[in-house]
């Protein structure tokens, strides 16, 4: 089991297609929405991160913290990363660094965070999913709701969503209808707390013949 997670993460990690995704869709549009290159001090850059660590207590090459921190979008103790895994966050948890690791569910963990420290300001919030947006249509939108009525501005949060795997899709442009459903959206989206980036990025996904693609979309508030 451990050797086929890593087989696999290494793959994943390394793929140009999730490299120039990640610059594409997290730091150029960071850059190009709030004007600026780097996070401000205050703030920091929440994510659904993967293995970040690797076995030997060393940043794994080609991993968003990596990436990220060395781009300059943030400091390494502006990194809150959270992981479902326990094996990966244990892998995470072995670095030495001031980066945080939180092992749960993403929503889960945002909300705790942000309960247990009421400074805490995300100014990049990366849902970087495995599921359609169909799967919890619910989840990505109490994620929103939740920076809302936090009031957490100066804020960009990204959606990433598998748009077509083992033949079953869903159309970027239905992205947003996926979410209609969810309870929580006539809340969300009857104010103008968000501005919605207007493209969504597609690309194909990890491994050299992936026939899965996924979809990014953006949602950010300016402050
Ligand atoms: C697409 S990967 C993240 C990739 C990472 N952001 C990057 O750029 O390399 C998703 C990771 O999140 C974990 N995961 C999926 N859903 C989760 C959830 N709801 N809560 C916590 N972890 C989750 C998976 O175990 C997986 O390692």
């Amino acid at each position: 089991m451990r050797k086929i997670l890593q087989k696999g993460q290494k793959e994943f990690d390394l793929c140009p297609k999730k490299m120039q995704a990640r610059q594409e869709t997290i730091i150029d549009l960071y850059r190009s929405i709030f004007g600026r290159s780097s996070l401000p001090d205050h703030q920091s850059y929440i994510t659904l991160c993967a293995q970040c660590g690797n076995s030997r207590g060393k940043v794994k090459k080609g991993s968003e913290f990596e990436t990220v921190v060395n781009e300059k979008l943030v400091k390494e103790s502006q990194f809150y990363g959270i992981e479902g895994n326990p094996e990966i966050h244990k892998l995470n948890k072995g670095l030495k660094t001031s980066a945080k690791w939180f092992y749960g569910d993403f929503l889960d963990m945002v909300q705790e965070v942000a309960a247990n420290d009421l400074s805490f300001r995300p100014g990049i919030i990366n849902y970087d999913s495995i599921h359609f947006p169909t799967t919890d249509p619910d989840y990505f939108i109490r994620l929103l709701k939740v920076v809302m009525k936090m009031n957490w501005t100066d804020v960009l949060v990204l959606g990433n969503f598998v748009l077509l795997a083992h033949g079953r899709e869903v159309s970027y442009e239905n992205i947003l209808d996926s979410f209609v459903d969810s309870a929580h959206s006539k809340i969300v989206f009857s104010t103008d707390f968000f501005s919605l980036y207007p493209h969504v990025y597609l690309y194909d996904g990890t491994g050299k013949k992936s026939a899965t693609k996924m979809g990014t979309i953006a949602f950010y508030n300016k402050g």
